[in-house]
């Protein structure tokens, strides 16, 4: 949610800033704006809409700070558009997260507001401060002030670049005497693998070399190598990154299945001595989570799965003796780390993003090595969590060389699927164009199925859609189907009550859309699935792909769904 990027060197800034943050796009799309420094002033270039909107600026310098925005404080205008420069124009900041006392200090703060954010205040504190104080002193004094989450890059007219974070991410990535500052590690990959992780209330001073600080006193932190190459950050000949990473499934569910032996032995030590197991996360992944609590209880484990910030209402009720697997591409979901910062359990996380904050703050984890997810609808770390999670479960019954060869099994279908379900799921993307609501069903799994395949379609096409556990379906919204609503019904599981529930629609003029390994006679559509002992994660994948080509057939841009963001990083 919002993307920062900034850049210490002897380079222009502006471009390496603009290419970070078409990186970062990912992130929010609102607005973009980039800030150089070249003494005596700060130069800045913003504009509403997305990253595009500032290349090439007529700004010169050799530090410059850059953000794309996801609106939370301010409507989407220029003047809302970070970077914001202090009153004398000595700094400018960009920010990603949310500073809840933003009002308070205002009050505070004797300078003319340019815009409504939240963000404004801290280039303002900073101004000030610095004036009686160093870079250091000043930093933490500012950093004391503000209350909320926050990753911050500021950069002084003089050039000296600082970032300090609480909450949100802030990565600083080390290149022969040049410094990089991102939200992420992938606007830097190209240039360097070398990286810092700044903890939470970190700040970092970079002018030349850089000094790591938290409560005013210096700390070391270790240069981390980062193994994710620059290539899989690119879309490589595909029209969308979502593209590539629905058909880079096939080699990253493999990836996935090749755990660590000891760190997958020490996953299942955490649950078996666990008093309950907690499975949980947000959108895509609660339903990872969800699936996973109901692998892990049918290999004879009691485990629970809600949503995150749901769960968080009860987070009492989880004690130390139990576990809670945090589920998480991004590892940066607020939500999630909330519930976690509210709970007493250990925590073993099944993260994509290396060094992210739950992978640094989890007890201990388990990577689902899906490389960088850029298509802001989770496609690849989908079917790379059920893979962890299923072999989470295939271990806790001492089955684990055997389960793995059945995954590997499962990644070579995934192409096969796709191939043999092309021209209906081609057809099946076309009626859907025309389509304004869309239900999707199914029972016990594939209840899942169908609300993964329910919020891929939503966010990509933007069709109202809803799913429904089968036997629920008749309890009311069976009211809502007419002639031609298109009804999509997952079947594998408990065959004959779903394939009721789907009858029950097709009989009130519904259209059928089937997912199963029998063709329906009934069906308008049906995607055919090949017999497998991981059906799940050979099922969404048509879905994945119909939702791609509606959206690409509405005319919207499948990697960057309207008002939403990779990483949502507010609560
Ligand atoms: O990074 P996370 O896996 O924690 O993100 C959780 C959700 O925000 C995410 O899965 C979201 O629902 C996706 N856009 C769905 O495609």
């Amino acid at each position: 949610m919002c993307g920062i990027v900034g850049y210490y060197g002897d380079e222009e800034a502006s471009e390496k800033v603009f290419r970070g943050l078409k990186k970062l796009e990912y992130r929010g799309y609102d607005s973009a704006g980039i800030a150089t420094a070249g003494n005596p002033t700060i130069k800045t270039e913003k504009a509403v809409g997305e990253v595009e909107e500032v290349r090439n600026p007529d700004i010169d310098g050799t530090s410059g700070i850059g953000h794309t925005r996801w609106a939370t404080h301010g409507g989407v205008t220029q003047e809302n558009a970070h970077p914001h420069v202090s009153e004398q124009e000595k700094v400018a900041v960009v920010h990603n997260g949310i500073i809840e006392n933003y009002q308070e200090l205002k009050q505070q703060i004797d300078a003319e507001f340019k815009s409504e954010t939240d963000t404004e205040v801290i280039p303002h504190l900073l101004e000030e401060k610095l004036r009686q104080n160093t870079i250091k002193d000043a930093v933490n004094k500012v950093m004391k002030k503000l209350e909320g989450s926050y990753a911050v890059a500021a950069m002084l007219d003089t050039g000296e670049l600082i970032a300090f974070r609480k909450g949100s991410p802030l990565v600083l990535g080390i290149d022969n005497g040049e410094y990089h500052l991102a939200s992420d590690v992938t606007p830097f990959l190209k240039h360097t693998s070398k990286a810092v992780f700044l903890e939470d209330g970190d700040y970092a001073v970079i002018d030349g070399d850089h000094t790591v600080y938290n409560s005013g006193k210096q700390v070391s932190r270790e240069i981390q190598e980062i193994d994710w190459d620059a290539e899989q950050a690119s879309k490589e000949g595909h029209n969308h990154f979502m593209e590539k990473e629905i058909k880079e499934q096939p080699k990253t569910v493999k990836r996935a299945a090749y755990q660590d032996k000891s760190d997958l032995e020490k996953a299942v030590d955490m649950i078996e001595s666990a008093e309950d197991v907690y499975l949980t996360g947000c959108g895509t992944a609660s339903f990872a989570a969800s699936l996973g609590a109901k692998y892990i209880r049918e290999s004879g484990h009691e485990a629970h799965s809600e949503q995150s910030h749901e769960l968080e209402y009860r987070s009492d009720e989880i004690t130390e003796e139990d576990i809670v697997i945090a589920v998480s591409q991004s590892g940066e979901t607020a939500d999630l780390l909330s519930l976690l910062d509210e709970t007493q359990a250990d925590v073993l996380a099944v993260v994509n993003v290396v060094g992210s904050t739950l992978a640094r703050q989890a007890d201990h984890k388990l990577y689902v090595n899906a490389g960088p997810e850029i298509g802001v609808a989770s496609t690849k770390a989908f079917t790379a969590q059920l893979t962890v999670l299923k072999l989470i479960a295939y271990s806790l019954e001492n089955r684990t060389e055997e389960g793995r060869e059945k995954l590997l099994d499962t990644a070579e279908k995934i192409s096969e699927t796709i191939d043999a379900n092309r021209q209906e799921i081609e057809e099946l993307s076309t009626y859907l164009v025309e389509k304004d609501h869309v239900y999707f069903i199914g029972r016990d799994k594939g209840y899942e199925m169908a609300r993964e395949a329910n919020l891929k379609l939503k966010e990509l096409s933007y069709i109202h859609a809803e799913a429904f556990p089968g036997g629920e379906f008749k309890h009311g919204t069976l009211a809502l189907v007419e002639e031609g609503t298109p009804v999509v019904a997952f079947l594998r599981e408990d065959y004959s009550q779903a394939y009721n529930n789907m009858m029950e629609a097709h009989s009130r003029g519904a259209d059928i859309v089937s997912v199963g390994d029998t063709k329906i006679e009934e069906s308008n559509f049906h995607i055919d699935m090949p017999e497998d002992e991981n059906p799940e994660i050979l099922e969404i994948v048509p879905f994945q792909m119909a939702a791609y080509l509606t959206a690409v057939k509405k005319g919207h841009n499948p990697d960057k769904p309207r008002n939403l963001a990779k990483s949502v990083t507010v609560k």
